[in-house]
């Protein structure tokens, strides 16, 4: 089998094109629409016979591939240690010697035993993306589509960023010796994000304007530039962020979960969620997929009004606004590749207010894993699913938590302080969250340094003598 055998498939028309000769913005020329990634063995791929006849026309072995993915856990080569390489033959886009991986994927799946108790559930389930190279799920797509940037040959990448991508793009960047350049918009992303960008080398440029208005000026500039576009318009990052969902059905034994959670920004990641369990259950690994639904923040929920008006017609975009900051979006690329993830699956779309959101990032802390804000969304999406039986006590849901804790520590320094949100934000708490904020929220006790000042503090703390 070929490592590099595939074609484009516009998910507006259906026309199918040669990977290489794409527009430099990823749409469709015919409509303008985005692609996806099709192979020889994908769901009503059409393959020319040209490419049958060279014996490209390869049809998965579930139980072969099961062995084999397993066994290059314990391989000392780099693509086979990479946990979106690992699964190559189910991303054949480049060849071997051009992937730049740092070692990406193979994520933990951590159960959440307190949270599920809370709510009422047998078991609950957090596939932690933050525990990526530069801790956030961005990586897993960037390794794929930065391989590919390297093999049709530029030699500079671009992205248009709330942080998470950026910091992606300039570590493999610097690792393919690629120059960067990142656009984030000016004060509205996190320090730990803009700082790995600037670590790593990248071009950083601070626009003044808000995600949405980066992605427009650079959508400009790759029209009149040679620099390859990494935003998730990019199909190639999608074939990289679906690799979770085979992680995840290896971690529970191939057993289904009955949901994931997914929180929504550009809505790229939930679209490549759903295209690997879709292609996992097409090629017979399973025979159902999970429910996929989306979270969004209240402040930026595109997706969730689109749904409300009826699901018709184009999506309104409106002006973004969220503490989430990697979230922040009012325009999301992917919302018909997403929409179209939520009908197959039969997953909802839920939004989530800065309160219920800055609750769930500290109870997810509080298992001792901890994640950045717009992760946080998937715990407090699902309880509002959990609420009105959406998810059973019996089902098994999985958050993905798509960002470290570390990316943005202000936001937790914040909440723990107690000054993180606004007493218009706070109004309307109940009693049970204001119970639960007080028991969550943990301010660094300034002391003297003496013993037994601190042993009373440690008395009073424990509500008895220690
Ligand atoms: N969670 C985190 C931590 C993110 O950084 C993002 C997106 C999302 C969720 C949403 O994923 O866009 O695929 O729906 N961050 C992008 C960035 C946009 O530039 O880093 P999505």
């Amino acid at each position: 089998m070929s490592l590099s055998v595939h074609r484009l498939r516009c998910t507006g028309c259906g026309v199918r094109i040669d990977g290489a000769q794409v527009q430099s913005n990823f749409r469709c020329v015919e409509c303008g629409d985005l692609f996806e990634v099709e192979y020889a063995w994908s769901e009503g791929a059409v393959w020319p016979e040209g490419l049958a006849e060279r014996g490209t026309v390869y049809r998965p072995n579930p139980i072969a591939l099961k062995h084999l993915w397993q066994e290059r856990k314990s391989s000392t080569l780099a693509v086979d240690q990479s946990g979106v390489w690992r699964f190559r033959e189910l991303l054949p886009i480049v060849r071997e010697e051009r992937v730049v991986t740092l070692r990406e994927g193979d994520t933990p799946l951590y159960e959440m035993p307190r949270v599920a108790n809370s709510l009422g559930l047998n078991w609950l389930l957090a596939k932690h993306q933050g525990m990526n190279p530069t801790g956030s799920f961005k990586d897993t797509g960037m390794t794929a589509a930065l391989s590919v940037a390297v093999s049709r040959g530029f030699t500079w990448v671009a992205c248009a960023s709330t942080g998470n991508t950026s910091a992606a793009m300039a570590a493999y960047a610097a690792r393919a010796g690629l120059r960067s350049l990142v656009l984030i918009p000016e004060g509205k992303i996190a320090w730990g994000k803009l700082s790995q960008s600037m670590d790593y080398g990248a071009t950083t440029v601070q626009l003044k304007t808000d995600f949405d208005g980066c992605v427009k000026v650079l959508s400009e500039i790759v029209k009149r530039a040679p620099v390859y576009l990494l935003n998730s318009v990019n199909p190639y990052r999608l074939e990289g962020q679906k690799t979770p969902a085979f992680e995840i059905l290896e971690q529970l034994e191939w057993q289904v979960p009955h949901h994931l959670i997914v929180p929504g920004g550009n809505l790229a990641n939930s679209s490549a969620l759903g295209k690997g369990f879709m292609e996992m259950k097409h090629l017979g690994f399973i025979k159902r997929v999970p429910k996929i639904s989306v979270i969004q923040a209240e402040g930026a929920n595109p997706l969730y009004r689109w749904l409300q008006n009826g699901g018709e017609g184009q999506l309104q975009p409106v002006k973004a606004e969220t503490r989430a900051s990697a979230i922040r979006i009012g325009n999301p690329a992917s919302w018909k590749k997403a929409a179209k993830v939520l009908a197959e699956t039969g997953g909802w779309v839920e939004q989530v207010s800065e309160r219920e959101i800055a609750l769930a990032k500290a109870e997810i802390g509080a298992e001792g894993i901890g994640c950045e804000p717009a992760s946080a969304v998937t715990l407090a999406g699902l309880k509002k699913l959990v609420a009105d039986g959406r998810v059973g006590q019996e089902e098994t849901a999985v958050l993905l938590l798509t960002g470290h804790t570390l990316k943005d520590s202000e936001y937790t320094i914040h909440f723990h302080r107690g000054d993180l949100l606004t007493t218009e934000e706070l109004a309307g708490q109940t009693a049970a969250e204001r119970a639960a904020f007080s028991r969550l929220q943990r301010e660094p006790l300034v002391l003297d340094a003496d013993v037994d000042v601190v042993l009373r503090a440690l008395e009073k703390e424990a509500g008895q003598p220690v």
